[in-house]
């Protein structure tokens, strides 16, 4: 299968899937990498994996419509059977959303249905929950609120900071992720409404 990423920021969860396909854990190439962010260090990490990326920067579009367009624009390029959002930190358009419908997943640092949008670590922690971890669910016209692929827990211990349970939880990510997308590479995903199963 062809994927490709959508990244604004460091790139770990990205470079968690290169690895496993380099590792030949995932049948899969990565074919691209597109981020809204032209100082996110996922770029550096695509050029030393010889990974073509592509910038679409918000403030260079004149509107929100705009910048929508360039972004589809960039991601029909990519000719890619599976996006992946890692750590891209902006709300996808309805239209992007509905034409990589079933073929897009996100990583998000809690375990959803709970801490949806920004701060998921920070949120639970200030909730005082016992356990958080990660998800990997498909994208919906919602915010973090799509079918649930894997997730993965930890526990949040009593001096946890944000910091502390971020790291926790990101070591999980790098666990999941890689499974998620190996899991639909591999044709192992039956979506039945909200419900995802796996073959
Ligand atoms: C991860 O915690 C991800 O779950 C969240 O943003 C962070 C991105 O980290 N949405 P990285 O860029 O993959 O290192």
């Amino acid at each position: 299968k062809r994927i490709a990423f959508l990244a604004s920021g460091r790139g770990s969860n990205f470079q968690a899937v290169l690895d496993a396909i380099a590792a030949g854990e995932i049948p899969a190439v990565c074919v691209g990498l597109v981020t809204d962010n032209p100082r996110a260090h996922a770029i550096e990490r695509a050029k030393d994996a010889g990974i073509p990326a592509t910038v679409v920067e918000y403030a260079r579009f004149p509107s929100k419509a705009a910048y929508e367009e360039g972004l589809l624009a960039a991601m029909r390029n990519c000719r890619a059977d599976l996006f992946v959002l890692a750590g891209y930190m902006r709300i996808l358009g309805a239209a992007i959303v509905h034409e990589f419908s079933g073929r897009m997943i996100n990583i998000h640092p809690a375990l959803l249905p709970a801490f949806a949008g920004l701060h998921a670590q920070r949120q639970a922690v200030e909730y005082g929950v016992k356990v958080s971890g990660c998800t990997v669910h498909l994208v919906d016209e919602g915010t973090d609120t799509g079918p649930i692929v894997v997730q993965r827990c930890v526990p949040v211990l009593p001096d946890d900071d944000e910091t502390a349970l971020a790291d926790r939880i990101l070591v999980e990510e790098h666990k999941a992720l890689p499974l998620a997308v190996k899991l639909f590479c591999e044709d192992r995903l039956e979506v039945t409404g909200r419900r995802v199963r796996v073959r």
